[in-house]
């Protein structure tokens, strides 16, 4: 109701209000490097079209006369209120974007009441993110590193930050193939963007180091020292109690720079890790990026507490099934019981309804907030996640859904038009 009567009443907005709006103007507003990193998806973007058409494939059928003036949106998931089914995904490396990207998107989500999942990826530790929220509710997401003292040490650091979920994403352990970063050359950690939580990270820097002392006592030619390496390695210096600017013609900083590589991840990921994380942490877990019903149900016998359905925004495997489609079929195969959460396409409030009425329990939005902080910093962060809730809102009182409950299938079909 406020968003309508802003624009009613003649104030200009500072972003625009429909999405393909917005994404030009996002365009406009990045270097062309940030632009094909945060807009850019897997191979030829078959995915990423993918999960727009599964929703173009669906029907709104709204109720008329059902005299509902009231809406309730308030819902939970894996013990954490929400003021309404929306969340924050966790995005990396967003200082492509903007200058303290992490910390204006958490002060635009505090402002509005949304949790923010904070990437493991960030451009900011976890602990200025969460001071930046105060006590509005913020998550971790976690990739599973090769170092399992690391994956502890970020656990623990969740815990007492005051995350109330941890999210271990599943469906990059490798980056994907993504042509537009590939075609610039340019890899978005390449210039010390999104490695605020391993800098932040005691066990990390003792990992860097160790290798950095082998690196010293045993290479004795001179390696090619990068700009990338470099800059990742200034980056570092920061919270590195070392003198490494003293050895930038050795192969101190590329061992820097490499540890970071190939630590983020672990390619070898498998069940048996997951299993453990039950006995390390408190916190309430959520997997996400599963999209195969065998794996959700390996997820719950795990005892996780909730499921993001996901393709990572079309990020990972060009022509992977849309998340929508995989939602339905997970849902099909699990009954009503399991929480899941569902990403990957979610543009606009409508959007919202359709993956609840098709059994979504609450959405998490990427891109679209992203594209807000490019245009207005966290302004712009704010009047997206409003925008997003405002159309969520009028959608339920248009077609006769009083409370988040209400939003069933009831409220969908197949769109016969669809061709
Ligand atoms: C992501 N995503 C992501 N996911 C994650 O678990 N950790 C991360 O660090 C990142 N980083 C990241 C960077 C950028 C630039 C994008 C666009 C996405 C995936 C993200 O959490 C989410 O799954 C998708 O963005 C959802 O799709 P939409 O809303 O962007 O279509």
């Amino acid at each position: 109701g406020v968003v309508y009567r802003d624009g009613a009443l003649g104030r200009r907005p500072a972003v625009p209000t429909s999405f393909g709006d917005l994404e030009r103007a996002a365009r406009r507003a990045s270097s062309k490097r940030a632009w094909a990193y945060v807009a850019g998806g897997a191979g030829e973007g078959r995915t990423m079209r993918n999960n727009r058409r599964a929703f173009d494939r669906w029907a709104i059928v709204p109720r008329m006369a059902h005299g509902v003036t009231e809406r309730d949106l308030r819902t939970s998931v894996v013990g954490t209120s929400l003021s309404s089914p929306l969340l924050l995904a966790p995005v990396g490396a967003g200082a492509l974007m903007a200058r303290n990207s992490d910390l204006a998107i958490a002060r635009g989500a505090a402002a509005t009441g949304v949790p923010y999942i904070f990437s493991n990826q960030g451009c900011s530790s976890m602990e200025d993110c969460a001071a930046a929220m105060g006590s509005a509710p913020h998550w971790f997401q976690l990739y599973w590193s090769s170092d399992e003292g690391l994956v502890d040490s970020l656990l623990h650091r969740a815990e007492t930050s005051g995350a109330e979920a941890v999210v271990v994403t599943l469906d990059t352990t490798m980056l994907g193939w993504r042509p537009q970063d590939l075609n610039l050359g340019s890899l978005p950690f390449a210039r010390g963007e999104g490695i605020a939580q391993y800098t932040s990270d005691p066990r990390f820097r003792d990992i860097v180091r160790q290798r950095v002392d082998t690196a010293r006592n045993t290479v004795t030619e001179r390696p090619e020292v990068t700009p990338g390496a470099i800059r990742t390695l200034l980056s570092m210096t920061r919270n590195y109690p070392g003198r490494f600017l003293d050895n930038l013609r050795s192969p101190v900083p590329r061992a820097a720079a490499e540890t970071f590589l190939d630590i983020y991840s672990n390619p070898g990921l498998s069940w048996d890790h997951l299993a453990t994380l039950r006995d390390r942490t408190r916190l309430p877990i959520v997997l996400k990026g599963i999209v195969h019903p065998d794996d959700a149900r390996r997820a719950v016998d795990l005892g996780a507490d909730a499921i993001v359905v996901s393709n990572h925004g079309g990020r990972q495997i060009d022509g992977a099934i849309a998340s929508l489609d995989a939602l339905l079929e997970i849902r099909a195969a699990l009954g009503r019981e399991p929480t899941l959460l569902l990403d990957s396409g979610i543009r606009s409030g409508s959007d919202i309804f359709v993956a609840l009425a098709l059994g979504a329990d609450a959405v998490l939005l990427g891109r679209p907030y992203m594209y807000g902080l490019a245009v207005a910093g966290q302004r712009g962060v704010e009047e997206v996640i409003r925008n997003v809730i405002a159309e969520f809102d009028l959608t339920m009182a248009l077609t006769g859904a009083r409370s988040i409950a209400d939003i069933d299938e009831r409220f969908v079909r197949a769109d016969p038009s669809f061709r």
